[in-house]
């Protein structure tokens, strides 16, 4: 079993150094997760939204968006960089009703009951311990308060699964050992459940992720996701080895466009 606390630094270092090339890898390909999430939320203008392991901010100024100008966001991330870039945008584009602080998302620094939704996309699963993050998203939601949260689904439906196993036989330590935990039938539910909430809802949905060349591919797995930490301390030669490792694994998704790789994403409503 992986230290918690070391699990939280290859996470926090990594998506430091991913945190440059995450957009142009990855935002397409997670549309579809973010729109259901986003679907979920159902955020009414001047509601507060706490947004959890935000990244960049994709989804926190689509929240700041619709809340309006009477409503206020909060984006969360463990990543100093992450959050670097959150900020950096909301300036450039003069979001107001928009804030970023670096915070695990086990440890909110936040009153309780301060929020009316709380949003996590693609985050939770890199959680030592996702229920205690999911504890933390309902202290700090008012009673009523909706959290909606995006996981990736069951290992054998996301095609690009391999590279978790491609890194950590190269490393001392493991990624994110229980990535795919959380995509396990009914886990996503009982997690809801143990932090406290009632079920609202649950959808799967079935998506591609799909890319035009072997460099595109490579860079989604190896410069812009979680593996970054791991890839980037590779000499030279042994990136390409595991870039060649992940395509081979892909072989099989290849279209005659490029890659059309399956992934499954899992979308959760809870109500406090
Ligand atoms: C795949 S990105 C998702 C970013 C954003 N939510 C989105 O959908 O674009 C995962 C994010 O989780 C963050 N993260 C990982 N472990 C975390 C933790 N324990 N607490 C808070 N954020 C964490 C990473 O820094 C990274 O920004």
């Amino acid at each position: 079993m992986m230290e918690p606390a070391l699990q939280r630094r290859v996470q926090r270092y990594g998506w430091d150094k991913a945190a440059a090339y995450y957009e142009n890898t990855w935002q397409q390909q997670l549309k579809p997760a973010h729109d259901t999430l986003f679907d979920f939320a159902n955020i009414q203008q001047g509601q507060k939204i706490i947004d959890i392991a935000c990244g960049t901010g994709l989804i926190s100024f689509r929240a700041a968006a619709a809340t309006g100008s009477n409503g206020f966001v909060l984006g969360t991330d463990i990543s100093d960089k992450m959050i670097e870039i959150a900020d950096k945008t909301s300036k450039e584009k003069s979001v107001r009703n928009i804030r970023f602080e670096r915070m695990d998302a086990e440890e909110l620094k936040i009153n309780a009951e301060e929020f009316d939704v709380a949003i996590c996309a693609l985050g939770l699963m890199y959680a030592p311990s996702p229920v205690n993050a999911l504890k933390e998203m309902y202290r700090v939601l008012k009673k009523g308060g909706i959290c909606v949260a995006a996981v990736w689904g069951k290992r054998d439906n996301c095609g690009w699964a391999d590279i978790f196993e491609i890194v950590d036989k190269r490393v001392s330590s493991e990624v994110c050992p229980m990535f795919f935990n959380l995509g396990n039938d009914s886990v996503l539910e009982k997690n809801f459940e143990l932090a406290g909430f009632s079920t609202g809802k649950i959808k799967k949905i079935q998506s591609s992720l799909d890319y035009g060349t072997d460099e595109a591919a490579c860079a989604a797995a190896f410069e812009g996701g979680p593996v970054a930490l791991a890839y980037f301390k590779f000499p030279e030669n042994v990136q390409k080895e595991v870039c060649k490792e992940y395509l081979a694994s892909i072989e099989k998704y290849k279209t005659a466009k490029g890659y059309s790789v399956p992934g499954e994403f899992i979308i959760s409503l809870g109500i406090k």
